[in-house]
């Protein structure tokens, strides 16, 4: 274990670029919206001031709507692509324009509950608590206009879980970018692991669609032509809301902004049943434009506990599931559930075991008296690093680490919750 932490530590400190950390070098080099958060947490472990300057890096890039980007792009790299030209980026920090799962604000509100020096910390929730309302707040103004309860996301990429089956057909619906381009990706990692260029093609119509619209988000919310209720995007939001109404509490903070966050948290808790399927008794995403739920049980479904928005029937049932599903592999979780006809155990989100998806829904279990459940989640993801170190992703079949290695939020969830 010693030797495990110390890893983990050394992973941190070489992906460093001074104020941030990248995922990885070379595949990743840039600051990514939720790596950063989840990273945030190893950090704490052996650097607290660190962990926070992670937090304040991110939001230095926030923009003036509130939205905190999925991409900071703060140096030139030839690495990646796409990167910001492609983006048509024309901020002070330049960014991509959609953002990611913010799970930002549950981190910060474990990193001052946890924190050593709970003076500092205070002051640096108290520095960064109202850009944190305002990123919430983006969610729910530009992302749910209508007030359905449901945000919506605009690209795979903002979502996370980029090539997960559960928008195939969302995405097959989305036309093809008409120019070449280069993927550099493919040459950091084995393409069996990576997306398909069908998938690349689409990903770019978005990226060039939201920039021939000049990011007006009017005219994105009424003509993009994808628009997906990402039930892992709903749940890490609903959850992060919840944890900055107790930052609120905790702070002693009285803001009108606050009282909107808990009407939205209302909202959601009334319209989350039109994502359960009855049939499957599981939470699925929704193609807004066709009104269509996408019938694939991916574990984002799961996150629905972590965020408490499942009932107790439906606990019930989602522990239930989760035992048969973590049968169905050597290691668990899935991403896709192994007997679903689009699992494919090593290529990204389509299959592999993602180590901060696993600590989030454990933590959902554990809240909620299902023990086993979430020691089974731990087990599993320990045996993983200690098989095959600090890889993006696993494996489910063999524990064979994929994607990139030495990856920062990899060894992030060691320090915080497997060490
Ligand atoms: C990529 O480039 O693969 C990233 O997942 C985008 O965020």
């Amino acid at each position: 274990t010693a030797a495990l932490i110390k890893k983990a530590q050394e992973t941190l400190v070489a992906n460093d670029l001074g104020g941030y950390t990248v995922p990885t070098h070379g595949l990743y080099p840039f600051q990514w919206n939720w790596d950063s958060a989840i990273t945030a947490l190893g950090w704490k472990h052996f650097d607290e001031p660190r962990a926070w300057q992670e937090i304040e890096v991110l939001f230095d890039g926030q923009w003036d709507n509130g939205m905190v980007p999925h991409i900071l792009f703060h140096q030139d790299s030839t690495t990646y692509f796409p990167g910001p030209d492609i983006w048509g980026s024309d901020k002070r920090v330049k960014s991509t324009s959609i953002s990611q799962p913010p799970v930002v604000a549950t981190v910060m509100k474990d990193m001052l509950d946890t924190a050593d020096d709970k003076a500092f910390a205070l002051s640096k929730v108290e520095s960064l608590f109202s850009s944190l309302v305002d990123y919430h707040l983006w969610w729910y103004k530009e992302r749910d206009p209508l007030n359905t309860g449901l945000v919506v996301s605009y690209h795979p990429w903002e979502s996370g879980m980029d090539n997960s089956p559960a928008w195939d057909e969302a995405l097959h619906d989305v036309p093809c970018v008409d120019w070449e381009y280069e993927r550099r990706d493919l040459g950091h990692v084995n393409s069996a692991q990576r997306p398909h260029k069908s998938e690349y093609d689409r990903f770019l119509f978005l990226v060039d669609f939201f920039k021939k619209h000049k990011f007006d988000s009017e005219v994105i919310f009424n003509e993009c032509p994808y628009k997906v209720n990402d039930i892992g995007i709903i749940s890490i939001l609903h959850r992060g809301s919840k944890d900055i109404l107790a930052l609120g509490e905790t702070l002693g903070i009285k803001d009108e902004r606050l009282d909107i966050i808990a009407q939205r948290i209302a909202l959601t808790e009334s319209a989350i049943n039109t994502l359960w399927c009855p049939e499957a008794e599981y939470f699925y995403c929704r193609n807004v434009l066709t009104d269509t739920l996408c019938k694939v049980r991916t574990s984002a479904g799961m996150l629905t506990v972590f965020a408490g928005l499942a009932d107790a029937k439906q606990k019930d049932i989602l522990n239930s599931k989760a035992k048969q599903w973590n049968e169905a592999s050597q290691y668990c979780m899935a991403s896709t559930h192994p007997e679903e006809s689009r699992y494919e155990p090593q290529r990204y989100w389509r299959g592999p075991i993602w180590l901060h998806i696993n600590w989030m829904i454990a933590l959902g279990f554990e809240a909620e008296g299902y023990q086993q459940t979430a020691d089974k989640l731990r087990n599993d993801c320990r045996a993983l690093v200690d098989l095959s170190g600090y890889y993006e992703y696993f494996n489910p079949e063999t524990g064979e680490g994929c994607g990139g290695k030495d990856f920062s939020w990899t060894a992030a969830i060691a320090l915080h919750w497997l060490l």
